[in-house]
């Protein structure tokens, strides 16, 4: 019987050690697995990405769970109510991988002006056809955020490096917030109306679910691409494969999935569009940040002391 269980496979130089110095079930398939509730009954620590579905069952049939530690920023897979009121922290990282989700979404757009994987495809296969790869500029374009918290604003300090014009949806957020980042705060319709790229940046929620529908990609620009690298679920997937096969929208680039790994389908095959597996927080930098904070919470929390990232609790803005 381990004390801290790590179902999803996480790595780095803190979980080497926590390995090293504790008692650790290291299982990366255990998420997918129906011998996890079991597993999770006798563990005092869980460390989990964002595959595990830590729900409200399984919490309250882990009565020594002390903490569980997210691997990550969203929550959106662990019942955070059940297991306050179970009386079990949750750790997660908020920040930490934020910088490495903006440069990616940049690489997505630049890869879509410049169709960069298509014209890596082609010239391995010993094509040079230059013509045929005549990209656009993202400077002077919109780009419209939805969404305008940490990452979403970090995306657009980088997009505007790039001369792009900067339009933020957010109900949450005080006006100063977009001014401060050159950005033109405007509604969800304006956006989608006047954006040559929307990016979507909003938390998975129940008021989130399904943001993006037939409406929306309707709303857009024939010449738009979406970019999505925050959660698959926020956009009904079926809507957004017709618009592309429609021409709504021109293209679109995904690092997330309705559901992961997600199936074969109408995607995988479409010109028009580039596909990466969830690694907007998959960077070297990123992963050691995340993976340390919470191996430190998880070896606090063990030895009776506070977690210094524990959800609901305000922490100093990094
Ligand atoms: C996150 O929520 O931090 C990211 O989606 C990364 C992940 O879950 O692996």
């Amino acid at each position: 019987m381990a004390d801290i269980l790590v179902t999803e496979n996480i790595a780095g130089v803190a979980m080497t050690r926590l390995r090293e110095t504790h008692d650790v079930a290291f299982e990366p398939d255990l998420w997918s697995s129906p011998n996890l509730a079991a597993r999770l009954a006798d563990a005092r620590a869980v460390v989990v990405r964002n595959q595990t579905q830590i729900t409200r069952e399984l919490i309250e049939q882990a009565s020594r769970l002390e903490i569980i530690a997210r691997a990550g920023a969203g929550l959106d897979n662990v019942d955070t109510e059940a297991a306050a009121a179970a009386g079990i922290v949750v750790s997660y990282a908020p920040a930490e991988n934020s910088l490495s989700v903006a440069e990616l979404v940049l690489g997505l757009l630049l890869s879509l002006a410049r169709r960069i994987p298509a014209a890596w495809s082609d010239t391995r296969t010993g094509g040079w056809d230059r013509r045929t790869f005549t990209g656009v500029e993202l400077s002077g374009r919109t780009l419209g955020i939805v969404g305008f918290g940490r990452i979403g604003r970090l995306v657009a300090e980088r997009a505007r490096a790039f001369g792009m014009r900067l339009l933020a949806h957010d109900e949450f957020l005080p006006a100063e917030v977009f001014e401060d980042a050159g950005a033109e705060s405007v509604s969800l319709e304006k956006l989608l109306a006047e954006s040559d790229a929307v990016s979507v940046h909003v938390p998975l929620l129940d008021s989130t679910r399904g943001l993006f529908g037939e409406r929306q990609f309707a709303a857009m620009k024939p010449t738009a691409w979406f970019v999505n690298a925050a959660r698959g679920e926020v956009v009904d997937e079926a809507a957004l494969i017709a618009a592309l096969q429609t021409g709504e929208i021109a293209a679109a680039a995904l690092d997330v999935r309705e559901t992961e790994p997600p199936v074969r389908g109408p995607l995988d095959d479409m010109a028009n569009v580039i596909l990466t597996p969830h690694i907007g927080a998959f960077s070297e930098e990123a992963q050691e940040r995340v993976v340390d904070l919470v191996c430190r919470d998880v070896t606090a929390v063990l030895s009776g002391h506070a977690a210094t990232s524990a959800f609901g609790i305000a922490r100093p803005a990094r």
